[in-house]
């Protein structure tokens, strides 16, 4: 493992349209901002839905993964899935989030620091938020299952997206930011989190 590259992962997170209209864009960014990690990119903007649509295929097996998570939260939760097809399923959600991801303003943004991916999927909270943990933005600030969202033919609302791996957080960064929207510097608390030296 290289862990300098740990300690420098970035990965994108997007406030989406229902998140800017329950007015938490200072709480989101404050409950990823105190675990030390680092903003090092910002922007609001109004996405087009060929935006969308290469946003959420950057990763090819996204439908595949998409379709098969919503079968087990249905089947969990002993309910019957709209279709037993991951594709067909994925298909769906994906015209509903071009409506949604482009309904108002979302805010995008890049977080960088140790583990950046995993520790932002933790505070975010599982997709659906019927299922996200106490404790996490999801789990705390909304309430939607794909039961109700699918029935209602709309995406389910879940406040953020945040990229699913180092790999897909950098082919989605690059979609949303130029190389100069990146911001390179150095916070003081890194000291504490980073220098192996600190306190030996
Ligand atoms: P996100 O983390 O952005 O990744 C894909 C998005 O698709 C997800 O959050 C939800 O907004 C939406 N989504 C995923 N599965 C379903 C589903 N079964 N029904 C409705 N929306 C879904």
């Amino acid at each position: 493992m290289d862990i300098e590259a740990v300690k420098k992962e970035k990965t994108l997170v997007i406030i989406k349209p229902d998140g800017i209209q329950r007015t938490l864009i200072g709480e989101i960014i404050k409950r990823f901002e105190r675990s030390g990690l680092k903003l090092v990119a910002l922007k609001m903007a109004l996405a087009t839905p060929e935006m969308v649509e290469k946003h959420y295929t950057v990763n090819s097996e996204w439908k595949k993964n998409v379709g098969e998570k919503t079968i087990k939260a249905y089947e969990k939760k002993g309910a019957t899935p709209p279709s037993m097809d991951p594709i067909v399923l994925a298909d769906k959600v994906l015209s509903h989030l071009k409506k949604y991801m482009t309904s108002g303003p979302v805010v995008a943004m890049v977080w960088q620091g140790m583990h950046a991916v995993g520790v932002v999927r933790k505070i975010t909270g599982a997709t659906e938020p019927l299922s996200s943990d106490v404790g996490t933005i999801r789990g705390d600030y909304t309430i939607d299952s794909y039961q109700v969202s699918d029935t209602d033919g709309r995406s389910v609302r879940n406040l953020i997206h945040a990229s699913g791996d180092p790999v897909e957080a950098a082919a989605e960064i690059a979609l949303w930011f130029t190389d100069n929207e990146l911001h390179n510097y150095r916070l003081f608390a890194e000291t504490v989190l980073y220098d192996a030296n600190f306190g030996v």
